[in-house]
C-alpha cells in the first residue's frame, strides 16, 4: 500500500515541528505557578495529568485536539476554589475529552456532568445541513447518528482511563435533558456540531453559569455557530443578556494551530459570563 505523497508528509512534519517549537507558548499558562495552586496542583501533578491526557489520545478516538484540551483543563484549574459549581460537557462521543476532564475534576473536587444522546446527532434541521467554515475553506455536513459513542463505550473508557466516580450522566437529546438541569456551573464545554443542538445547551447553561465562568464551543469556526453569540434578539428573547456576550475565536477559532495560510486557527472559542470592566487590565 502506498503512503501519502512526499510533499504531504513533509508539510505534516513541518507542522508537527512547528507545534513542538511553540510548545512553551501553549504550555506556559498551564504550568504557571498560580494556576491550580489553590487546589494543591503543582508542577509534578500537572506533568502527570498532561502525560495521562497525552496517552489517552492513543487509547480513545477523540474529536477534539490535544491543545484544545490543555487550554480547557487550564481554565478549570483557574476557577477559584470558592466558586460553587460543577463542570459540564455537552457532547462526549467516545469519551476522549470527557475522560481527561474527569481527571482534572477529580483533582479539583468538582463533579463532571456529561450530556449526550449516546446515539449520535439528531436529524439536522435544514439550517444545520451545511455549515460554512471559511477559515479552513470547508463546508461541514451532518447526518443523523454521526459521532455516535454509546453509553457503554464512554463509561468503559472513563473507568479504564479516567475517573468515573466524579461523573454524572444525562442521557437523551439536549432539548429534553437540559431544561431539567439545576446545578450551578463554573465551566462548560459544548462540542455538539449543530446549531439546533447548541441552542438548548447555551440557553440553560448560561443561566446556570457563575459570573466570570467560561463556556467553550468546539465549533467556533462554523459561521452558523459563532453567529449565535452575536445575535442580540436570541439572547434578549430568552432573558439571558441585554447584549450578546460575543465569542473569542468566533469565525476562525482561537489561534492554536498553524493554518498554512499565514495565521493561526482552531475550532475552539469561548464566551465569558458577566465580565466587568474592572476585571480587565487597563
Ligand atoms: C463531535 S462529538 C463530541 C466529541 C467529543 N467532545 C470529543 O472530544 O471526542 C458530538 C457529540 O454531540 C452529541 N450530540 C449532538 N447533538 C446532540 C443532541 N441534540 N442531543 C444529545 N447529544 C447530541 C453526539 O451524540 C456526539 O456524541
Amino acid at each position: 500500500m502506498q503512503g501519502p505523497p512526499f510533499r504531504k508528509k513533509l508539510a505534516r512534519n513541518v507542522r508537527r515541528a512547528f507545534l513542538l517549537l511553540c510548545a512553551p507558548v501553549y504550555l506556559w499558562p498551564y504550568f504557571s505557578r498560580e494556576i491550580g495552586a489553590e487546589y494543591n496542583v503543582g508542577f509534578f501533578r500537572k506533568v502527570r495529568l498532561l502525560w495521562k491526557m497525552y496517552r489517552n489520545r492513543f487509547r480513545i478516538v477523540t474529536a477534539s485536539g490535544f491543545l484544545d484540551q490543555i487550554v480547557m483543563v487550564a481554565e478549570i484549574l483557574k476557577v477559584p476554589k470558592s466558586a460553587k459549581g460543577v463542570v459540564v460537557e455537552c457532547g462526549s462521543y467516545q469519551g476522549g475529552s470527557t475522560t481527561n476532564f474527569s481527571l482534572v475534576c477529580a483533582m479539583v473536587g468538582r463533579e463532571l456532568h456529561v450530556f449526550d444522546s449516546f446515539a449520535g446527532l439528531p436529524e439536522p434541521t435544514e439550517a444545520d445541513k451545511l455549515h460554512k467554515c471559511l477559515a479552513i475553506k470547508e463546508i461541514r455536513t451532518f447526518r443523523k447518528g454521526d459521532w455516535c459513542g454509546t453509553f457503554e463505550i464512554v463509561r468503559e473508557n472513563l473507568r479504564r482511563y479516567g475517573d468515573l466516580s466524579v461523573c454524572r450522566f444525562h442521557q437523551g437529546y439536549f432539548d429534553q435533558t437540559m431544561p431539567q438541569f439545576q446545578e450551578p456551573v463554573v465551566f462548560a464545554f459544548c462540542d455538539v456540531d449543530l446549531r439546533a443542538s447548541l441552542e438548548p445547551c447555551v440557553e440553560r447553561l448560561w443561566a446556570l453559569l457563575q459570573d466570570r465562568g467560561t463556556l467553550f464551543t468546539h465549533e467556533a469556526n462554523h459561521m452558523e455557530i459563532a453567529g449565535l453569540f452575536f445575535e442580540p434578539e436570541w439572547w434578549k428573547a430568552r432573558g439571558l443578556e441585554e447584549r450578546p456576550p460575543g465569542l473569542v475565536g468566533g469565525g476562525s477559532g482561537i489561534g492554536l494551530y498553524f493554518s498554512g495560510q499565514g495565521f493561526f486557527r482552531s475550532t475552539l472559542g469561548f464566551a465569558i459570563k458577566n465580565v466587568k470592566v474592572t476585571d480587565l487590565a487597563a
